[in-house]
């Protein structure tokens, strides 16, 4: 649907997109906050403390059935980054599929990232199966300049159709790997199988879902989203981009700096306090 089509009817009008959308930092949340102070003393922490009033709901997840503990760790565990994933097949078929399960940093050193798959039954998600077979992939950060092309990779098309046919987007020779990089993506990160564990429902010897772990070889980042030390990424030029439950995603606003605490400091604290 185009951006001048309007919404279906009974939806909400939405705000349109804003392309100026500066990330910000603010002061914390409570800058007088002090050692062992707990829950904030302002408007924020009081009403966060007058909620308590309502109670928890509380779920036993061996009762809970799959597609409701989805909606709910779905919508709770959240933000979720989200990236794209280049494989090849073992017939050199290129492939390329968005994901944001367990996306996460492992380990810096050795550069270790995981991602996960959710398994349908005799459904083959084959991101999953190019990496076990050819042990190498490329991670491609999702910004907001392409999130559309990006979301529509996550189509389930036929085994004949590439999705970076229905992306439009670039493929780049990667260095190390075999899989391309996604030369629109900002950050892409080259990466050699390090470890899978398949994961399985209770009594069930059919897998659910598999962890990947993989070791990056080699990091490619756009010089335009480098901070001036040529190390780090300036968040407002990166424009990442997450998922937050069901379908919708998140962009970054707004950040606000907190020191690390030092145990010397707050020994004394504590110290003077008891
Ligand atoms: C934003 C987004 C995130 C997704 N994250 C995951 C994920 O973490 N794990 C997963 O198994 N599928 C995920 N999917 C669905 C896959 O992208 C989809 O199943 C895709 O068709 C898999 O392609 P493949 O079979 O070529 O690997 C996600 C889809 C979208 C739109």
């Amino acid at each position: 649907m185009g951006s001048n089509s309007g919404p279906p009817s009974g939806k909400p009008k939405l705000a349109p997109f804003a392309e100026v959308h500066p990330f910000r930092l603010t002061e914390p949340p409570n800058a007088r906050w002090k050692v062992g102070d707990g829950l904030s003393n302002t408007s924020l922490g009081k009403k966060w403390k007058n909620d308590e009033k309502q109670g928890w709901k509380t779920w036993e997840m061996a009762k809970t059935s799959p597609s409701d503990a989805t909606q709910i760790l779905n919508s709770t565990v959240i933000p979720r980054p989200i990236a794209f994933v280049s494989t090849l097949s073992t017939e050199n078929s290129p492939n390329l599929a968005p994901f944001r399960y367990d996306l996460c940093l492992v380990s810096y050193n050795p550069p270790i990232i995981s991602v996960s798959f959710r398994l349908a039954p005799r459904q083959p998600k084959n991101t999953r199966d190019n990496i076990l077979a050819t042990k190498e992939f490329v991670v491609n950060l999702i910004s907001e300049p392409f999130i559309e092309a990006a979301n529509e990779t996550s189509v389930e098309a036929p085994a004949n159709v590439s999705e970076w046919d229905v992306s439009g987007l670039t493929q780049e020779s990667s260095v190390h790997v075999k899989p391309p990089r996604v030369k629109e993506s900002a950050v892409s990160l080259e990466c050699e199988l390090f470890h899978s564990q398949d994961i399985f429902p209770d009594g069930i010897m059919v897998p659910s879902a598999t962890l990947i772990l993989g070791r990056v070889k080699y990091v490619h980042v756009r010089n335009s989203v480098l901070q001036p030390d040529g190390l780090r990424a300036d968040p407002a030029k990166l424009r990442p981009t997450s998922r937050i439950g069901g379908q919708t995603y998140a962009r970054l606003g707004e950040g606000f700096d907190l020191k690390r605490p030092e145990w010397s400091c707050v020994k004394q604290v504590l110290r003077a306090k008891l």
